[in-house]
């Protein structure tokens, strides 16, 4: 058989291996809206509950995150540094407890919401105007943003604490609520009429 330098095709495959796979799509391997079995004493029918209301938490906590940045970057007036600086960190910590809601539901069996499109439709905060609104408005806006979450927040820590989903709660009580509750504090203190130099 006469030699010839043309190789097999699977050595032929090899030898271009580093270019990407581009523009793939294949199954979807989780539907959104279910739990995959998984060994952590918590029924799925609980675990389900648990991750449905979280999915809640998790698209209002990316919108009040958002609210933030627009307000990190909208705000003006005498006090604008300090509120720049204020509504940023507010944003990171913000940032935080999305991460952290999302790897709960994924720890729950769950699959997490993540994208803008999902989060528009499911978050219950209101759409601020796509303008630029006095600080007063913007203030009053985080702060009913981050009532809408306590309130779901408590309703659901107790809900998960009767179902025995331990994790959840502590989730729900030592993160969410505690920082929400501390957020709040430090953003109304902006919308108290202090005289600054002569006491009334
Ligand atoms: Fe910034």
């Amino acid at each position: 058989m006469a030699h010839t330098k043309t190789e097999s095709p699977a050595k032929s495959d090899h030898r271009v291996s580093a270019q990407p796979l581009l523009g793939q799509r294949g199954r979807i391997v989780q539907e959104y809206g279910t739990v995959v079995d998984l060994p952590l004493a918590v029924d799925a029918s609980k675990r389900l509950e648990s991750t449905r209301v979280l999915n809640q938490v998790l698209a209002d906590t990316i919108m009040l995150r958002e609210v933030y940045k627009k307000a990190h970057w909208q705000v003006s007036g005498h006090t604008f540094y300090q509120l720049h600086l204020l509504l940023d960190k507010h944003y990171e910590e913000q940032d935080e407890l999305v991460d952290l809601i999302a790897e709960r539901i994924q720890a729950l069996g769950g699959v997490a919401i993540a994208t803008p499109h999902d989060v528009a439709e499911q978050t219950r905060i209101e759409r601020p105007p796509i303008h630029r609104q006095e600080v007063p408005e913007q203030l009053s806006r985080i702060l009913e943003a981050h009532e809408l979450v306590l309130k779901e927040a408590h309703e659901f820590a107790k809900a998960a604490a009767d179902a025995g989903d331990d994790g959840t709660n502590d989730l729900l009580v030592s993160d969410v609520i505690r920082t929400n509750e501390r957020q709040v504090w430090f953003v109304a203190e902006h919308l108290v009429e202090m005289p600054v130099v002569h006491a009334k």
